[in-house]
């Protein structure tokens, strides 16, 4: 199965505007090039860096992107080390950055990957196939404490310690099917009953660590205001709520000018402003693609625009509010 992009329109078009006359835009999150396909047609000057760290994405869309080849530059990396890929490329400073964060489709659809409990593969789950951990790392040698802690605070399993437990107990583990079988066994009979797969909050709490993708995420975003020129444009879509909280208090901070006291004549932080909001709540999904794509319910959009150092206060100068 091909991946259905999320919030695709909205996305492009938060990002048009700052491609008018063209420039270089980064797609972090390259997978099948769905968001990729519409910014290149609706941006015909820009040129696009996709970057995916999973070789098999990579792959698939050098074939879906094909009719661009000439303004795509396909790379396999971490977007959480912007800044070298971009050094690499001799690009010093882009117009837009796209972060449409997580899985995609064909990730979770094909067994060999392991990030599904629906299909019977290895304890896998690794975007990035050289990584050394792997979900058989954290199911079969994490302590039960920080298993627990990682169905909890990423899986957002209600029942994490019961199922931390009844994991450790089973060790080891080796298929995705076996897992599935033991979250299942550990979960109260009444909540099977709702909320889907009693399995998938584990699953996507043994993702998240695996992945790190938190931590990848809070060390791009420094990296792309850094990239990114006066009047360029980040985009971010989340399908956590930690993920989100991280974007929300990112951009928030970032568009923080002086934060002195209110008492202090003059400002003494010399703190500037480096982005501007351009949402001003998260942007979700219309009920039309949630009912075509139901991968979409939980996606949140934000966008914000980089601020020039002459538009933020000077230091010294207190702005008006
Ligand atoms: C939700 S999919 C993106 C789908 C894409 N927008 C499309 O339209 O096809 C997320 C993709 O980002 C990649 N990815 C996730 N975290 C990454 C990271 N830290 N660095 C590079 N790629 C990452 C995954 O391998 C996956 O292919």
């Amino acid at each position: 199965m091909d991946h259905e992009p999320v919030l695709a329109r909205e996305a492009r078009d938060l990002l048009l505007p700052a491609l008018e006359h063209g420039g270089v835009v980064v797609d972090g999150t390259l997978g099948r090039g769905g968001h990729a396909r519409l910014i290149l047609d609706g941006a015909p000057e820009a040129e696009l860096v996709g970057i995916d760290r999973d070789p098999e994405a990579l792959e698939a869309c050098r074939t879906n992107l094909a009719a661009y080849s000439e303004r795509v530059r396909f790379v396999r990396d971490d977007f959480a080390r912007l800044s070298s890929v971009l050094e690499r490329l001799g690009i010093a400073a882009v117009r837009g950055v796209l972060l449409d964060l997580g899985v995609s489709s064909p990730q979770l659809d094909e067994a060999h990957r392991g990030f599904s409990f629906r299909g019977d593969g290895p304890l896998d789950m690794r975007m990035d196939p050289t990584q050394r951990l792997s979900a058989a790392g954290v199911v079969n040698d994490y302590p039960v404490l920080e298993l627990e802690r990682v169905l909890r605070s990423y899986g957002e399993e209600r029942y994490a310690r019961r199922v931390a437990r009844a994991i450790v107990r089973a060790r080891p583990l080796s298929t995705t099917t076996e897992l599935a079988e033991v979250v299942a066994g550990a979960v109260p009979a009444a909540s099977r009953r709702t909320g889907g797969h009693p399995a998938r909050r584990t699953f996507q709490g043994i993702r998240i660590e695996v992945n790190d993708e938190l931590g990848e995420l809070q060390r791009a975003l420094p990296q792309v205001v850094d990239a990114l020129e006066p009047g360029g444009r980040v985009v971010v879509i989340s399908y956590h709520s930690l993920e989100d909280r991280i974007v929300k208090r990112f951009f928030n901070e970032s568009a923080k000018g002086c934060v002195c006291p209110p008492d202090f004549p003059v400002c003494r932080c010399d703190a500037q402003a480096s982005l501007r909001v351009i949402t001003r709540s998260t942007v979700r999904p219309r009920s039309e693609e949630i009912e075509r794509n139901p991968r979409a319910s939980a996606a949140k959009l934000r966008a914000a625009e980089r601020v020039s150092a002459e538009a933020a206060p000077l230091p010294g100068e207190r702005k008006a509010s």
